[in-house]
């Protein structure tokens, strides 16, 4: 079952921004992509669980603030050579607000 978790105001993100939302699943980081689209990754970074959150987002991708891997906001995968994956859950605008599915994708 999932469960749809109001996160804030689309304008409350700004464009290459995120914000964190403690779920029971841990924190979630919801990121806003340089084209405006809205993603949400576990914030922890497959590598060694640094904030994916304090990262540097660049297009659909983040740079993980401790090692410098990138996580494609897409897929949550490592980009090569790296290795790993980043849980990917659902994220839905709608009324000019951002709304989070805990529900972690494959
Ligand atoms: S913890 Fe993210 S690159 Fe090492």
């Amino acid at each position: 079952m999932s469960q749809m978790f109001e996160v804030c105001g689309v304008e409350d993100i700004p464009v290459l921004g995120s914000k964190v939302v403690s779920a029971n699943e841990g924190n979630i980081a919801v990121f806003r992509a340089s084209d405006g689209e809205f993603f949400a990754l576990k914030d922890e970074c497959p590598h060694k669980q640094g904030p994916l959150s304090q990262g540097i987002v660049h297009n659909k991708k983040v740079t993980c603030p401790l090692h410098n891997w990138v996580i494609s906001l897409e897929t949550g995968m490592a980009q090569e050579p790296d290795e790993g994956c980043a849980a990917r859950y659902p994220v839905e605008v709608k009324d000019k607000k951002v709304f989070l599915i805990l529900k972690a994708m494959d």
